[in-house]
Order: C-alpha cells, then structure tokens, then sequence
C-alpha cells in the first residue's frame, strides 16, 4: 500500500483518521475527505483555500453575500458553513445579529496575535448534520442560507433538507440557497471529466445536477414567494479576471475530486492529468461558463 504526504504528515491510502470529537475522516492520496458522509469533495486544508477564494468570487462576481430582502434580521444561520467566511461578513455587516454558522467540521480559527482574523462577536459556531437534523428549535431563525451543499446532500434526501431549512426559520422569516452545475460548453474532455465526477457521486447517492431544481425542493417544503435567477459565469481568460477566477475555482473542484474518482476505480490517474491538461487548452476556444442558481423566498406567517 502507498504512503503519501498530507499536511506535513505520512499518510496510508485509505487511512481513516478519527478527530478528537468522533468524526473521521479518510485519506485518499494526498487528500483528506469526511469518512461517514456522503460528502464528495475533500476536507482539508486545500480544500479550506479554495473555498475562501471560491467565497470571494461569488461575493466579486454577485457584488453582494445574499440576494433575499432582508430587513435587519436578528438571526442568521448559515448551514455547510465551510470556513465560516460568508457567516463572519454577515456578522460585521449586521453587528446587531446573531450569527450561527454550522457544519460537519469546524474551520480552524486565523489565531493571529495582533487581532487579525479575529471572529465577531456575535459569530458562533456550532457542529452540526444538516442530515440527520440541525440542533435548533422550530422557527428560530430570521434568515437560513445554505450554499454550495449540492455535492453532500443525497439526492433523495433533499426533500427532508428543504423541510429543515423551513422548520428552522421563524414564521414570516427568509431562506436563501446558492447552488452550483456542471460547467457547460468546456469541450470533450470537460465533458468526459464531468461524467467521471458525476459517476463518483452517484455511488454516494449524490445527484450534482440537481442545482436548478433546488428551488423547487424549497417550495414544495412550504416556501411562499420563491424568487429564482441563473447566473452564468465565465470560465477562462476570455472571461477576463472573473474568469480566470473561476478557472482557478474549477480546476480545484477538478483536482480535488481526482483521488476519489481513481480510487472508485472510474478513470486512472493518467487518464485524469491527460483530460485536465486537454480542458486548459480548451476552456477559452469554447468558452465555457458556471453556472450558479439562487433562490429565495418566505416562510408563510
Ligand atoms: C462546498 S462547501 C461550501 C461551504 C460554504 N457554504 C461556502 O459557500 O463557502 C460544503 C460544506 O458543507 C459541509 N458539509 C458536508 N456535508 C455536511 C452535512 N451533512 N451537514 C453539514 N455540513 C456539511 C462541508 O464540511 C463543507 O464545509
């Protein structure tokens, strides 16, 4: 069996890991994913880069961190909370709310001495499972966003998903969800690379086209005036830095999941680097683009 370097330490493939508080988590090559989820992309270090930079992208290429009227909500509860970026913002935007961030795994804190990257106040973090129900009473929440869970969620169970996040709202409260789809018009190799991941998802019952239909999930749960809206982002430097940006975000996504989709035993490792290297040249000729999918709309009162 091999062993691989992953954050300054030796690593089998296929080593579980167990964090202090139960969770575990399962090296693949060099990257490091959750072991009892059906969580697709890693979670590690790497992958904490990226969402950072993935966070100030969507904030960049939206020009805002939410779209919903919001009108000086007292609480807001950001589920799949990542590195907890987008719930910190919304904390010093809105001083005077309670913001609650929650996820399978805490980010680590910046813990810079001179106070940088300190968290706010009225930020909190709390563990939580969106899938076997959060830890909040009914109706708590003026504002609930979830973004970018597509690749954890099972493609049965989001109806039960939408259920929560309108359980958890307060009467008259809003919700919010940002989700992503497969890149279009990248070419054959993109599309031969969006399949593989597609594959690998789906042995974790995860279903990454189910993006624009996430809307649908939140009215039948109960949602009333749903607002939807597609944005198309440009991918590749004909998109100008936006779209390098959103290369960069891509290719990680890409990169990310290759171990997972080589140790299903989908494509080899060769035949993944080849189809990667295929998509740089790619990208601009075809001018591919991202697509994200917003929706948001109001828990009857
Ligand atoms: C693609 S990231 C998005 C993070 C953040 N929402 C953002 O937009 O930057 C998905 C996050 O969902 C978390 N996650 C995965 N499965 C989860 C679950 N069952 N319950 C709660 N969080 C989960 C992961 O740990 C990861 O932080």
């Amino acid at each position: 069996m091999a062993w691989l370097w992953g954050r300054g330490k030796r690593h089998q493939v296929g080593q579980i890991e167990a964090a202090g508080d139960g969770r575990r988590f399962l090296w693949l090559g060099e990257r490091r994913h959750v072991a009892d989820a059906p969580y697709v992309l890693p979670s590690d270090d790497q992958e904490i880069n990226r969402l950072d930079f993935q966070h100030y992208m969507l904030r960049y290429a939206l020009r805002r961190n939410f779209a919903a009227p919001l009108n000086r909500p007292a609480s807001i509860l950001d589920i799949g909370s990542g590195t907890g970026r987008w719930a910190m913002e919304m904390a010093q935007l809105f001083p005077n709310t309670n913001v609650i961030g929650t996820d399978l795994v805490e980010p680590k804190a910046d813990n810079l001495s001179n106070g940088i990257g300190k968290r706010p106040d009225n930020y909190t973090f709390v563990q939580g499972n969106i899938l076997e129900g959060l830890p909040f009473a009914d109706g708590t929440f003026d504002f609930v966003h979830m973004r970018l869970l597509l690749f954890a969620i099972a493609k049965e169970t989001w109806p039960a998903v939408a259920r929560e996040l309108v359980r958890v709202t307060r009467p008259g409260g809003l919700v919010e969800s940002v989700e992503t789809g497969p890149q279009r018009d990248g070419g054959p190799a993109m599309d031969t690379l969006v399949q593989w991941i597609t594959e690998a998802s789906a042995r974790r019952g995860v279903d990454p086209l189910l993006g624009p239909h996430v809307a649908g999930f939140l009215e039948n749960a109960g949602l009333k005036n749903v607002v939807k809206r597609e944005v198309l982002l440009p991918v590749g430097t004909y998109g100008g830095r936006l779209g390098n940006m959103a290369a960069a975000d891509v290719f990680g996504v890409m990169t990310g999941v290759k171990q997972l989709v080589v140790a299903q035993g989908i494509a080899e490792a060769p035949a993944y680097d080849a189809a990667l290297a295929q998509v740089r040249i790619d990208l601009d000729r075809m001018r591919c683009t991202l697509p994200f999918y917003i929706a948001h709309g109001q828990k009857p009162k």
